[in-house]
């Protein structure tokens, strides 16, 4: 096989090494804008082609060692080689570079980018199950990277510690149940006080089943959601024990209810400073009208609505508008 050499100048929109070589661009998956880099050629498409990494001839000075055991293969995560700097700067200049091409408008002030914790942030994710005979059996964990396996996980890093620590007891859950092949996912959502995760189901639940997940609902002290079909097709494993999740806006004293399958802000901590920074920004007074598009259950309305005089919030989604209340 022909090896390539050439110059990263970008990174992709899923964080692959952008490579130029005599008039075609090669996706190479770990490495960084700046290095020198060696790869073969992986694969062909129409618009693009594929490398795989070989060698770094030249470091760039962001890159770091990736924290997490999985990096690279589970699908969670795509830029750990890069340092917390450098990822905060390529998703401003992918937001950017959106603005440009799609919208044709350029910011005339950039302000410092909002950033937070950079491990244990995430509070949503969808978890995929496969069973895989040959891997051991039951597999709980995000998809691998550019393929439709599951990285099966013990931990993770971006994930909520709480949900994190869920991992190894959802492994064994899964396990013991009789319809594991006909799970496909499981929907994860924090709220400030604890965790709700829905089940999709293929095929209904027998009642050995249905005790196994109320046993764990209630030894992990979660909420259990079944799924059968659409997002319409959600209800609790246990009606009427279900607690409502929410998340507090602590400086505009809002507390925002929601479903586990809503929108929201996946990382809570960025949200807050997000939303202060806006609303600092807008200046909202006892006079002002002031209008939200894309509002979903009110996460910049509500905090809006304590100081301005009126805030009309657009949103396609109806359930959505109907629980935007705090
Ligand atoms: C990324 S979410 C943001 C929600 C909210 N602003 C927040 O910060 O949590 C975008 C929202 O826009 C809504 N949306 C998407 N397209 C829309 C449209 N054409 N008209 C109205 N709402 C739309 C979606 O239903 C979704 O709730």
């Amino acid at each position: 096989m022909t090896l390539l050499e050439g110059r990263v100048d970008d990174l992709s929109h899923d964080g692959r090494g952008v490579v130029r070589v005599d008039g075609k661009v090669f996706f190479v998956e770990g490495a960084l804008p700046g290095e020198w880099v060696s790869f073969v050629r992986q694969k062909r498409s129409r618009k693009h082609e594929i490398g795989r990494l070989e060698q770094i001839v030249e470091r760039s000075p962001d890159r770091v060692e990736p924290p997490c055991e999985y990096f690279g293969t589970c699908g969670g995560c795509a830029i750990q080689h890069l340092s917390s700097e450098g990822q905060v700067a390529f998703k401003q200049n992918t937001l950017l570079e959106n603005l440009e091409r799609i919208g044709g408008v350029r910011p005339e002030v950039l302000l410092e980018p909002v950033v937070g914790p950079i491990s244990g942030y995430r509070r949503k994710a969808r978890l995929g199950i496969r069973h895989v005979p040959k891997k051991g059996g039951v597999l709980v964990g995000f998809r691998e990277r550019h393929k439709s396996y599951i990285t099966s996980l013990d931990h993770c890093l971006a994930l909520h510690p709480d949900v994190s620590g869920l991992l190894r007891p959802l492994h064994e859950l899964v396990s013991k149940l009789s319809c594991h092949t006909r799970l496909p996912q499981i929907e994860v959502a924090c709220g400030d006080a604890h965790i709700a995760l829905v089940f999709r189901h293929l095929e209904p639940l027998n009642d050995e089943d249905n005790g196994w997940l109320k046993r764990f609902a209630d030894d992990h002290n979660v909420d259990i959601y079944l799924q059968s079909g659409g997002l319409d097709t959600v209800i609790p494993l246990n009606p009427g024990s279900e607690r409502t999740l929410s998340y507090c806006l602590p400086e505009y004293d809002v507390s925002i209810a929601f479903q586990p399958t809503d929108f929201v802000q996946v990382n809570g901590d960025v949200n807050r400073m997000m939303v202060n920074r806006a609303i600092e920004l807008v200046e909202p007074g006892a006079d002002d009208v002031i209008l939200e598009l894309f509002c979903g259950i009110g996460n910049f309305s509500l905090p809006l609505a304590r100081h301005a005089g009126r805030v009309i919030a657009a949103e396609a989604n109806v359930e959505m508008v109907s629980r935007a209340t705090a």
